[in-house]
């Protein structure tokens, strides 16, 4: 949770178990998701930001396995 764009990366693309909102959640939100779970129950304070899900978002939905 230190690293927010690991939490970026789990939410874009899914994580084992875990789905992908790739194509639920626009840069906005996640950025918002993430800034609560980076700070909120972890005590981090960096500042997440739209431009930094940006970054990381890719055109296409990943597959349904996140593994892909
Ligand atoms: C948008 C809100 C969510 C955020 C910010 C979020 C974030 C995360 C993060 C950061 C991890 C990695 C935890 C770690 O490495 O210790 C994780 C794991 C996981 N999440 Fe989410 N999550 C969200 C929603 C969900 C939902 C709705 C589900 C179920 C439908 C889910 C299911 C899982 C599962 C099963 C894992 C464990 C994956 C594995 O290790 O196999 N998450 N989540």
């Amino acid at each position: 949770m230190q690293s927010k764009y690991y939490i970026i990366s789990a939410v874009i693309n899914g994580l084992r178990g875990m789905p992908s909102f790739h194509s639920m959640m626009n840069d906005q939100q996640i950025a918002a998701v993430t800034q609560y779970m980076h700070s909120d129950p972890n005590n981090f304070t960096d500042t997440v930001t739209a431009a930094n899900v940006a970054q990381l978002r890719h055109h296409f939905p990943p597959g349904a396995d996140p593994s892909e």
